[in-house]
């Protein structure tokens, strides 16, 4: 698969397009009120529950990823009450002050900037803590590349007695990276069309297990726009309740076709082989990466900014000579590293060509 870029566009999101998801985001607007969005609307969250292994109800919110991190936040649970948050660098962070913000008690256990969350570490902590309401993971922190193994730390979140909730943002791999949702016992999961899902930004995906829609019943944060008993309402007749970014829908609905057809499993290991690959290669040309192996996220890499390199400039001249677009870093890795990602429509030749970018830029500067 090439994109179809001007330039080799390789920033975590949004990603590019195949050539199908763009004819369909150019179709002419309809009715998000008739047949035939409601048919879209069905198929759409049909196929999502393919890719989040899940038969819990999945809704559509027409946010970027942030808006899908508040939902999940404002729908579950009431000013005072516990939530425990692990977190591995900037978008844990948000989403912990998001909580913090709508009056929730927060323990942020932060580990180092490049490394995952830990087994021992989640027992530890979460033994020492009573009255948990929830407990949140960042499934692949885009701003590292790391990945978390949160099937190694779902069955403590489950077995800890207050039985809190598990919620995770995997707006950064769902749809790249395997998360079964219902045999984790996931209870809140989000995602959002502009990464993996080879659509443009505009929709959150968020799903929610039956636990989690009891504790809906009983959370008194203020909520209007992302209050979720509305979009259940509005499912029944496969509606949202306010004018969803239907562009963007079609456009899913087309990238999901294109999912299918190539396979769940098929995805996933294109995905890590790509990583094993993108890795060797940067070793090879003399780079070191950031993250360890066995951390190594399936959607972003991370390369450490060589001594003596200005890795602003690094970025300008890989954009305007070499026309590859990649990310610097963010919070406390800004100036420390750059990120290639490899997430969606993306293929061998895409990071071949980033790795010739790279070690050219390099020997430029
Ligand atoms: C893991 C993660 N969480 C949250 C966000 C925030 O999403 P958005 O920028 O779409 O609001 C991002 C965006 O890159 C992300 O990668």
């Amino acid at each position: 698969m090439t994109a179809n870029t001007p330039s080799n566009l390789r920033v975590p999101g949004p990603t590019p397009l195949p050539p199908e998801v763009l004819d369909a985001v150019s179709g002419q607007m309809i009715n998000h009120r008739g047949k035939s969005y409601e048919e879209i609307q069905k198929r759409v969250i049909e196929n999502l529950q393919y890719f989040f292994q899940t038969e819990n109800d999945i809704f559509l919110l027409t946010s970027s990823g942030m808006g899908g991190l508040e939902a999940a936040i404002v729908n579950f649970f009431s000013p005072g009450e516990l939530i425990v948050s692990f977190t591995i660098g900037e978008f844990g962070n948000r989403w912990a002050e998001v909580a913090r913000r709508f009056g929730a008690k927060v323990v942020q256990i932060k580990f180092t900037s490049g490394t995952a969350v830990t087994k021992e570490e989640v027992n530890r902590v979460l033994g020492s803590q009573r009255g948990v309401k929830g407990v949140l993971f960042t499934h692949n922190e885009t701003v590292t590349g790391v990945l978390n193994k949160i099937s190694d730390f779902a069955p403590i979140v489950k077995s800890h007695p207050d039985k809190p909730l598990l919620l995770i943002d995997s707006i950064s791999a769902l749809g790249a990276v395997d998360l079964p949702m219902d045999t984790l016992g996931i209870d809140v999961l989000v995602s959002a069309s502009q990464k993996a899902w080879m659509a443009p930004p505009g929709l959150v995906m968020i799903a929610v297990s039956q636990k989690a829609w009891e504790q809906h019943k009983t959370s008194s944060m203020p909520r209007y726009y992302f209050d979720l008993t509305m979009y259940k309402e509005f499912a029944l007749k496969n509606q949202t309740p306010a004018t969803p970014a239907v562009a963007t829908l079609f456009g899913l609905d087309a990238s999901l076709k294109l999912m299918k057809k190539e396979g769940r499993e098929n995805i996933y290991r294109r995905h890590l082989q790509l990583r094993d690959d993108l890795r060797s290669g940067i070793r090879k040309i003399g780079l070191e990466l950031f993250v360890s192996e066995s951390d190594a996220s399936p959607t972003v890499t991370s390369i450490i900014i060589p001594h003596g390199v200005d890795g602003h400039e690094w970025l300008k001249e890989l954009r305007e000579k070499y026309h590859t677009v990649l990310a610097g870093g963010m919070g406390d890795t800004k100036g420390k590293i750059i990120r290639v990602a490899h997430m969606g429509f993306v293929g061998k030749k895409d990071l071949d060509e980033v790795l010739v970018a790279l070690e050219k830029s390099r020997q430029d500067l």
